[in-house]
């Protein structure tokens, strides 16, 4: 694991920013996992403001998003679709047909989570997966369990996780119970990860990821497995890695 610790959360959203410049630069068609939640917003906007300044090209461009609540509408203003054409999908030349985002209103999800996995290959496979992390250690929304998930699947949301997620709708009891969301085994398929993590909050969740044994309890602890994966973690998110390595 490369592991990079900046001294605030701006710096280590542009570090991942400029990480996913530069596979764009040197791949134009290159495939993107992108990620959604409060951490990504300012990479994202780095991204945008790269692209208006002319130096990044999307129309070449594909991307997977790792995850959408089951039940919502892509109009929905919590849908993960919402988040990402308003953060940034529509603020830069990607053309729509090369956006992928799990149906959340499929009328069979399974099948859904399974044309998802076939669309990613047939792609040939994702080159830069950027990655967040739940304070209870989940990658996409795959939460602590006993064993890790393949592929694609329906996730029954952890209540720390609907907890956290609260704060985006009027109440915990208006954030879907279910997802849907790539499996462990599809994201460690990415060529390369990018993991971005700021805030104190996470600091827990980070030392297990990277100091503990590889366990299906911390989802992203299967990251010490991978051989690219780079931590871009902000000096709180890092508090708690001393002594570990
Ligand atoms: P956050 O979510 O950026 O909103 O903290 C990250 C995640 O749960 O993966």
């Amino acid at each position: 694991m490369n592991i990079r610790v900046f001294e605030n959360d701006r710096q280590a959203a542009q570090a991942a920013a400029c990480m996913i410049a530069a596979q764009i630069l040197s791949k134009p068609a290159a495939v993107i996992g992108l990620a959604t939640g409060g951490t990504p917003v300012p990479a994202y906007q780095e991204l945008v403001r790269l692209t208006n300044a002319g130096v990044l090209d999307w129309s070449r461009v594909t991307t997977f998003n790792l995850d959408e609540y089951l039940g919502l509408p892509g109009d929905h203003d919590q849908s993960f679709k919402y988040f990402m054409m308003k953060h940034l999908f529509n603020k830069v030349n990607i053309a729509p047909e090369s956006i992928h985002i799990p149906d959340g209103m499929a009328a069979d999800p399974t099948e859904a989570c399974m044309s998802y996995e076939r669309a990613i290959r047939e792609q040939g496979g994702i080159d830069l997966q950027l990655l967040g992390i739940g304070r209870n250690g989940h990658i996409g929304f795959n939460e602590p369990a006993d064993a890790f998930s393949p592929i694609t699947h329906v996730v029954d949301l952890t209540e720390d996780t609907i907890e956290a997620n609260a704060r985006f709708f009027a109440s915990s009891a208006d954030v879907p119970r279910q997802a849907l969301s790539m499996g462990v085994g599809t994201i460690m398929q990415a060529r390369s990860i990018v993991m971005l993590v700021t805030g104190t909050e996470k600091a827990r969740a980070v030392r297990s990821m990277i100091c503990e044994p590889v366990s299906p309890s911390c989802p992203a602890s299967v990251l010490q497995l991978h051989a690219n994966v780079t931590i871009l973690l902000d000096s709180p998110a890092a508090t708690a890695m001393n002594h570990c390595r």
